[in-house]
């Protein structure tokens, strides 16, 4: 299993008045099994999902002391080095398939597009591949989702198509930022029980990125807790049920609960002192 080790990562984007700090020296390491990385919106979940993707835009400023997925130093990785990384060896399933896709493409000749950049596969090979790995993501007739355009495929078919797209590299390590935040709730447990069926049946190891705390420990096996560009803490999934850092007790507190009715939504006070205590 290839092994992503990230020690004091930090990423600045670049703005007119000055440097704007989205990580603040962020360690992380993942070998085999599944990472949840929550926290609120803006703590830096997916800036730290597109940095190990090698996605973050020129405007970004990275550096950190080690940075390295299967051997290899992602900082100093040419830019054809990260070509063959990204999608081939670390798969990314962004948020929302409505802009992820390419809207005047179908869904067939997007994923065999993966299939030429990543293995040389094209023409009636690649087609053959793609609509293999349709039936994989359990989408019911290929052969018509093939020919569709992304509008005309549901929103949880959308997240299928993602996932296929992602899998088409046969990466050893997937990231799946908020995958399941456009999607219904029933939709979203059928997802779920798909995306867990692929990483067991390919091994592959994931990071799961979600501002939801119940969702993550529910998958993961280990979970990063991120406020203001840096982990707060980080335990195993079955900890996060006794978290050891106020923020996590806080973020806990405030899941709507189905059974309590409350006058209004709980909402909770930042202490300065958790950020001031890392940096
Ligand atoms: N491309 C960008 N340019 C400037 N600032 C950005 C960019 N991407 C993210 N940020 C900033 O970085 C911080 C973290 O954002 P993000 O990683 O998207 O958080 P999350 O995914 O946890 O909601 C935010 O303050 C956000 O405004
Ligand atoms: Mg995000």
């Amino acid at each position: 299993m290839s092994k992503l080790e990230i020690e004091d990562l930090r990423v600045s984007f670049a703005s007119r008045s000055g440097p704007v700090p989205a990580l603040r020296g962020v360690n992380i390491s993942v070998d085999g099994g599944r990472l949840g990385i929550v926290g609120e919106s803006g703590s830096g979940k997916s800036t730290m999902g597109r940095a190990i993707m090698g996605l973050l835009p020129p405007s970004a400023k990275v550096t950190a002391r080690r940075f390295e997925f299967a051997g290899q130093d992602m900082l100093k990785a040419s830019p054809a080095q990260k070509r063959a990384m990204r999608g081939r060896r670390i798969g990314m399933i962004m948020q929302d398939p409505r802009y992820a896709l390419n809207p005047v493409t179908t869904v067939g000749a997007q994923i065999a597009e993966c299939f030429r950049l990543h293995h040389g596969i094209t023409g009636r090979a690649a087609k053959a591949k793609v609509l293999d790995l349709l039936a994989a993501v359990r989408i019911n007739d290929p052969a018509s989702v093939y020919d569709q355009y992304p509008h005309q495929v549901s929103g949880g078919m959308g997240q299928r198509v993602m996932i296929a797209i992602a899998l088409a590299g046969e990466p050893e390590l997937l990231i799946a930022d908020e995958p399941t935040s456009a999607l219904d709730a029933s939709v979203r447990t059928s997802f779920l029980g798909l995306l867990d069926q692929i990483i067991k049946e390919r091994g592959m190891s994931l990071i799961l990125i979600s501002h939801d705390l119940h969702l993550v420990s529910s998958f993961c096996d280990r979970v990063v807790v991120m406020y203001g560009g840096q982990v707060m803490e980080e335990c195993t999934a079955a900890d996060l049920a006794n978290p050891h850092h106020a923020y996590t007790r806080a973020l806990a507190a405030c899941r709507p609960s189905l059974t309590e009715r409350l006058p209004e939504l709980r909402t909770f006070t930042r202490d300065p002192a958790w950020l001031e205590a890392k940096s």
